[in-house]
Order: structure tokens, then sequence, then C-alpha cells
């Protein structure tokens, strides 16, 4: 891989008055917000579940806004995003990432790892090892019989340090020690979250090394472009940017194939629902109970789209731009209904999907893949940017 890098309204009146009242809490630590104008415009979860020691630390609760209303909230704790407000096509504040009210509801849905920062490794490594250097390595098995999103206490499970925080900006840094969790290497890891003045969020990942390792850092937030509660995804309207996927076995670790969507319900190339075909006879749609397979991106550059999803109901549309090579589209199929999201509706099936970008799974035991080895003296770099628009 390299690291030279490719891994490199208008103010509606109401916002507009919403966002000024926000003002206040932008950027720092908050007792929580009240953003509403009326019954139907959403909140965000409060600070006060967000607020615990952890593993003998602090944790922290952040809002974050931009100057058109655009607002987010993160805590230290995996250093999660917690909840996004964008206005609608009729400029009411819609919250389009599924969150929760406390750390014990992420904590309840942690295996679903809601609007976490993965680390060390995003997405599995089969049979939970690899070989670098000639030595393997062996990682925990949590997801039988692989390992995923980072192993037994990945990066969604600790308390992040807080670096720096300002009005639109904050970013949190963790230090992942030499073999934990089997990967070696002293790992300094830094994620930066910035609400952007043209309506993105852009989150920024940065980490160095002592020793040869792998990495492949993403967030896992579960969108709902009708707004959080709002029924399934089913309607929403996608269009990725990706001529080819990778195919998986049974056990969601891809094949080792790039094959073409060309004839297949993966083919988004042109605007699809995700809900279409989603339901045909299809022996990778069974294998990922649905989609839960990594789009090989077509060439692309930072300052183009790769991906472009739209909320039937709401008009909200999220554009995705990436410097990383594949994006995990991910339909919610273990949603299970059992937890409370922030709002008051149940996490349901399929009522949020994820787009996770990313190198391609399992890239360490695929030497066909685009590498995810990092040295030290390298630094690993990635951004990946959600744009939101209403129409
Ligand atoms: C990723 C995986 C899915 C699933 C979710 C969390 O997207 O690819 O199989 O594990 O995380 O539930």
């Amino acid at each position: 891989m390299k690291f030279t890098f490719n891994r490199s309204f208008v103010g509606f009146l109401a916002v507009c008055i919403l966002s000024l009242a926000a003002c206040n809490n932008a950027g720092k630590k908050t007792s929580g917000t009240s953003l509403m104008t009326d019954s139907t415009t959403a909140t965000l979860p409060p600070a006060k579940g967000f607020e615990q020691i952890i593993d003998g630390k602090q944790t922290h609760y952040y809002i974050l806004k931009n100057k058109n209303g655009l607002q987010a909230a993160f805590t230290d704790y995996g250093a999660h995003i917690l909840g996004l407000l964008t206005p609608d096509k009729n400029g009411r504040l819609k919250d389009v990432i599924i969150g929760f009210d406390s750390i014990g509801d992420y904590k309840k849905t942690m295996s679903a790892y809601y609007g976490a920062t993965i680390g060390r490794y995003g997405n599995r490594i089969a049979k939970g090892h690899f070989v670098l250097d000639g030595r393997r390595y062996d990682l925990f098995i949590n997801n039988k019989p692989n390992t995923l999103h980072g192993g037994k206490k990945g990066f969604n499970d600790v308390v992040w340090d807080t670096k720096q925080v300002t009005d639109s900006t904050i970013t949190f840094t963790y230090l992942s020690k030499d073999m934990e969790e089997g990967y070696p290497g002293n790992l300094q890891c830094q994620v930066t979250y910035e609400l952007t003045p043209d309506n993105a969020l852009k989150i920024s990942y940065e980490a160095t090394t002592d020793k040869n390792t792998v990495v492949n850092m993403t967030n896992h937030s579960y969108f709902n472009l009708n707004g959080i509660g709002n029924g399934t995804i089913l309607n929403h309207v996608v269009q990725f940017k990706a001529a080819n996927y990778t195919p998986i076995d049974p056990t969601s670790i891809p094949t080792g194939q790039i094959a073409p969507v060309a004839g297949t319900p993966f083919d988004f190339t042109k605007p699809a629902t995700i809900g279409s075909r989603i339901d045909e006879k299809n022996e990778q749609l069974k294998n990922g109970g649905g989609y839960d397979h990594n789009f090989v991106l077509d060439p692309h550059d930072i300052n183009t789209p790769v991906a472009t999803i739209t909320g039937d109901k709401s008009g909200i549309e999220m554009q995705i731009f990436t410097a990383e090579p594949g994006l995990q589209f991910y339909s919610g199929n273990f949603m299970n209904g059992k937890t409370t999201m922030h709002g008051g509706a149940t996490d349901e099936y399929r009522t949020g999907f994820a787009v996770e970008t990313q190198h391609y799974p399992d890239s360490p035991n695929k030497p066909q893949f685009p590498s995810t080895e990092l040295k030290p003296g390298q630094v690993y770099k990635t951004v990946t940017i959600y744009k939101f628009s209403a129409k």
C-alpha cells in the first residue's frame, strides 16, 4: 500500500435559530441538547449516559456543529459517533445516525458496532490468524471461526484521549500497545471528526507503528437517512461506483476473487433501492444474510463521490468520498430489535445500513488484495467524507 496517499440551506430559519441557540454547546463537553423546534424535530442523545468511569477512565460527551446547523454528538468511549442532525427536504432536522442514550446500551449492542471507531483491523481476518514477515500472529476469534473488527476488545471498546476540540472538530488518540489483541507493534492512532462548512462529516485517521504491523481503521455508523426510528432502509436509493465486489464464503471471508457486479443483485452502478433485489435467490446474498459485502471501488480520488444514497421519505442525500479502495455495504441483517435507540424506537431488522470505507477484508491473508501493512517510519493516513444535502 502506498502511504503517500491514496490511503492516503441555505439556512432554514428554524434551523438557524436552533443553531444559534446550540452555539454555546458546540465543541464543548456539555450536559445535553435541546434542539426541538416542534415535536417532529430530532435531537441528539443526551450527555448524561456518556459521563462515566470505564476501565478506570472518565468518559466524556461532545457536540460539534457547523454554521449551517449540521450537528453531531461524540464520546471518547470507543470514539463513537452518537448521532448527526441534518435538515431534510422540508428543513426539519433528522438524526441520520443510529445512536443510543448510554454507554450501557453501546456495551449491550457491542457486536453490532453502532457508530464505533473500528481497529486495529476493520472487518474479518480468516480463522483469526495471519503471517507477517514469516511469523504467525494469533488473534481472538470473536466471530466464529474468524476475527471481526479488532477482536475481543477492539478500538470501539476502549476509552480514547481527547487531544483537541473546537466548535467543529474533535481529535481522539489511542495507543494500541504491542501485541494488544495479538497485533505486533505499538500503534499510536488518531481519529479526527470535522463538520465541514459544506455540510459534511469528515473523518481523518492517522497511525504510526514501531514494528511492522497491519492496520485497517474505519467507522461503523449505521445510517437511516429518513431519520432514526423511521422504518427500514429498504427503499433508500443507492448508487456505488463499483463495477466489482469481493464474493464471500459462508463465514463471510472473501474467496479472494474480484467478481463483476454486472447481472447480479450487487450491481448498484445505476441507482437502485436497497430492497429491490435483496430477497433474490442468490448464493452471495445467502452467505451475507443480505448485503454484507466489500465493494471494490472503481479508481477514484478523494474529490469524486464513490457512493450516493438517498432517503426516500426525507430527501436527504449522502455522498461518500474516500481514499480507501473498498466499501463494506451492510444492510443491517443482524439488527434484532432488542435495544431501544435514541428517540424511543427499537433497533429493528434492516432499519439502518453501514457503509464502511476500508481495505478489503482478510487482506493480511490475501496477497492479491491491496496491502494493509504499516512499517515504522510510515504514516497511515486516510480520509472518508460523508456529505449531506436534501432535495
Ligand atoms: C460488519 C460485518 C457484519 C456485521 C456487522 C456488525 O459490517 O461485516 O457481518 O458483523 O459488522 O454486526
